[in-house]
C-alpha cells in the first residue's frame, strides 16, 4: 500500500452555511477513504471547500506515520496552520488519522493550536467532535472504538473508481509496523453492509469497486465465534462471491494482501470470477527467510513464490505488485540481495520500497542492530532502479497488445486525451478520437491498443 499526499479537491455547490473545509490526506488508501467519509460529513454539516487551503475556515490533516518522513510532513504542515490561527482565531484544526492516534494528547501540548485530535478509528463521529469543539472544548477522540456502520454519504473524489471499506484495523504483530497500535484491532463489516454500500454505487454510476483492509485476506475471521458466521464461511473469497453479481459494477480490486492468509481457494475464485481483476497487491517485505522471522511475517519466501506460481498458472496476464523493506535491523549485504534476487524471479511489476524507519511502539525499533543511514540510502537506490528495470521489461508485454481500459477521467495534462486503467492497473492514456467518433466519456470500457511503453504507464489508440 503506498504513502503518499493528495489533496482532496472537490467542486461543490452546496450553500456556505457552516464556512470552509480543506481536507489534507497524507498516507494510504485506508486513510484516503476516511477523508473521503469525513468529507461527505462536513458537507453534511454545511460546510462547503474552500478554493485553497490558506483560506479555510477550517483544515483536517488527516495524517500518516507508518515512517518517521511521513510524521515529520505533518509537522511542517502544521506548522503554518499554528501560525495562522494566531491572526484568526476562528480557524479550526483538526488532525485526524494515525499519527494522530500514536501523539494523542503530546500533540495537543506541542501544538495548542489545534482545536480535535482523532483517532482513525473515529472518523465516523466527526460531527459529534466537532460540535463538541463549537462548545469551545479542545477534544481528543483516541480511545478504543466499535466502528459504527457509516450512514453519511462519503464525498468521492473519482465518480467512477470507488474505495470500500471492508476490514478496519490489523491483529497482525509485523516488528516494524506501528499501524496495529494506531489502527487497532480487525473489525470486518458485515457483508450485508458491504453489498448495500456497493449497490448505492453501482445506482449513481460506478463501475470499479476496490475492496480494503490492511490485512484483506484476514476478512471474517472475527466474525468466527459470532452470530454471522455459525459455519466460518465469511472469508473473503465467500465475500467476492457474494458481491460480484451486483449490476453497473464492471471491476472489483482489493488490497492489501497478506501472503500468510492468501489461500488457494482465494486464486481459485478470483480466477472464476470475470469481474475481479488480474492484479494482486502482496507486499513479501523481504526476499530472506532469516529476516521475515524477524520482521514477524509468518512465511517463507518460497511459500511467497508458490503463491505468485499459482496465480500465474491460473491468470497468465495477472500483474503482481508488492512492498518491500530495505536496510531492516541487521540486515546483511547477502539478506539484501536475496530481496534484489526475488524482485528478479518474479518480475514484479512494481514494488513500493521503503528504507526501514523505527516507529514508537514497535519491536524492532528498540533492537540494537540498527542499520546506518547511509546503508539506508545505497540499498534504496539500488532496489529502486533494480525495480524500475524490472517494472520497463514487464511493460514490453503490453506493446502492440489490445487492452480493455476503464475511462476514469480527462487526462488534466492533455484534454484531448483520455486516462484510464487496464484491468492489471496499468495508467493508460489515449486520444478522444476514433476516426470521425470522438464521444467517448469516463465510466465506459473501451479497447485500446498499446504503442507506447513507459515504466510507470502506457498510452495508445482507442481500436
Ligand atoms: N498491511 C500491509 C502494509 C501496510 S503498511 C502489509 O501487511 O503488507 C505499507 C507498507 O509500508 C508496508 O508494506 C511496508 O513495506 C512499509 N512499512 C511499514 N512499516 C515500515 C517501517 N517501519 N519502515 C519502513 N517501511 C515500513
Ligand atoms: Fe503492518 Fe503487518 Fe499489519 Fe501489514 S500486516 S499493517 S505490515 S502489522
Ligand atoms: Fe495508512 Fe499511514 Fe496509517 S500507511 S494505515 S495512513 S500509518
Amino acid at each position: 500500500m503506498t504513502a503518499s499526499i493528495a489533496p482532496l479537491k472537490q467542486s461543490t455547490s452546496i450553500r456556505n452555511k457552516k464556512g470552509s473545509y480543506w481536507i489534507t490526506t497524507f498516507g494510504c488508501q485506508m486513510n484516503k477513504a476516511d477523508s473521503e467519509r469525513m468529507s461527505g460529513i462536513l458537507r453534511k454539516m454545511g460546510y462547503q471547500l474552500a478554493e485553497e487551503e490558506l483560506k479555510a475556515d477550517l483544515i483536517l490533516y488527516n495524517t500518516c506515520t507508518i515512517r518517521d518522513n511521513a510524521e515529520q510532513k505533518v509537522y511542517s504542515y502544521l506548522g503554518r496552520q499554528a501560525i495562522r490561527k494566531k491572526s484568526d482565531p476562528h480557524l479550526k484544526i483538526i488532525i485526524a488519522g494515525c499519527l494522530a492516534q500514536q501523539e494523542g494528547e503530546t500533540l495537543l501540548r506541542r501544538v495548542p493550536e489545534i482545536d480535535l485530535v482523532m483517532g482513525p478509528q473515529h472518523a465516523n463521529r466527526l460531527e459529534t467532535l466537532l460540535n463538541q469543539v463549537d462548545n469551545g472544548h479542545q477534544v481528543l477522540a483516541t480511545d478504543e472504538q466499535h466502528i459504527y456502520e457509516d450512514i453519511t454519504t462519503a464525498r468521492r473524489e473519482s465518480s467512477i473508481c470507488a474505495w470500500v471499506n471492508i476490514i478496519y484495523g490489523c491483529n497482525e504483530r509485523c516488528t516494524y509496523c506501528v499501524v496495529p497500535s494506531v489502527r487497532g484491532r480487525e473489525q470486518s463489516r458485515t457483508p450485508q453492509a458491504i453489498r448495500n454500500e456497493i449497490k448505492d454505487l453501482a445506482r449513481i454510476g460506478y463501475k470499479e469497486i476496490t475492496l480494503l483492509g490492511q490485512n484483506i485476506d484476514a476478512y471474517g475471521r472475527d466474525f468466527e465465534s459470532g452470530e454471522f458466521n455459525k459455519s466460518n464461511k465469511l472469508t473473503l473469497s465467500y465475500l467476492l462471491e457474494y458481491i460480484h453479481d451486483i449490476e453497473g459494477i464492471e471491476r472489483i480490486r482489493f488490497a492489501t494482501s497478506h501472503p500468510r492468509y492468501f489461500t488457494k481457494e482465494l486464486i481459485e475464485v478470483c480466477a472464476k470470477l470475470p469481474k475481479v481483476c488480474e492484479h494482486f497487491h502482496i507486499p513479501f517485505q523481504s526476499g530472506s527467510n532469516k529476516i521475515l522471522k524477524k520482521m514477524a511475517r509468518g512465511y517463507t519466501i518460497q511459500a511467497y513464490k508458490e503463491i505468485i506460481t499459482y496465480i500465474k498458472q491460473l491468470m497468465p496476464d495477472s500483474s503482481i505488485t508488492s512492498d518491500a523493506i530495505v536496510a531492516f535491523p541487521g540486515e546483511t549485504h547477502d539478506e539484501f540481495e536475496e530481496t534484489l534476487s526475488i524482485i528478479e524471479d518474479v518480475k514484479f511489476d512494481l514494488v513500493n520500497t521503503a528504507a526501514y524507519s523505527p516507529r514508537p511502539n514497535t519491536p524492532a525499533a528498540s533492537w540494537p542492530n540498527q542499520l546506518p543511514e547511509k546503508i539506508k540510502i545505497d540499498r534504496l537506490k539500488e532496489i529502486n532502479s533494480l525495480v524500475e528495470k524490472t517494472a520497463k521489461e514487464r511493460n514490453l508485454r503490453y506493446r502492440d497488445s489490445l487492452q480493455e481500459i476503464l475511462i476514469e477521467n480527462i487526462n488534466s495534462k492533455d484534454n484531448s486525451q483520455l486516462m484510464g486503467r487496464t484491468r492489471t492497473n496499468r495508467l493508460t492514456f489515449f486520444p478522444n478520437q476514433s476516426g470521425d467518433i470522438r464521444s467517448h466519456k469516463p465510466g465506459e470500457i473501451v479497447n485500446v491498443k498499446i504503442n507506447e511503453i513507459r515504466p510507470f504507464s502506457l498510452t495508445g489508440d482507442l481500436v
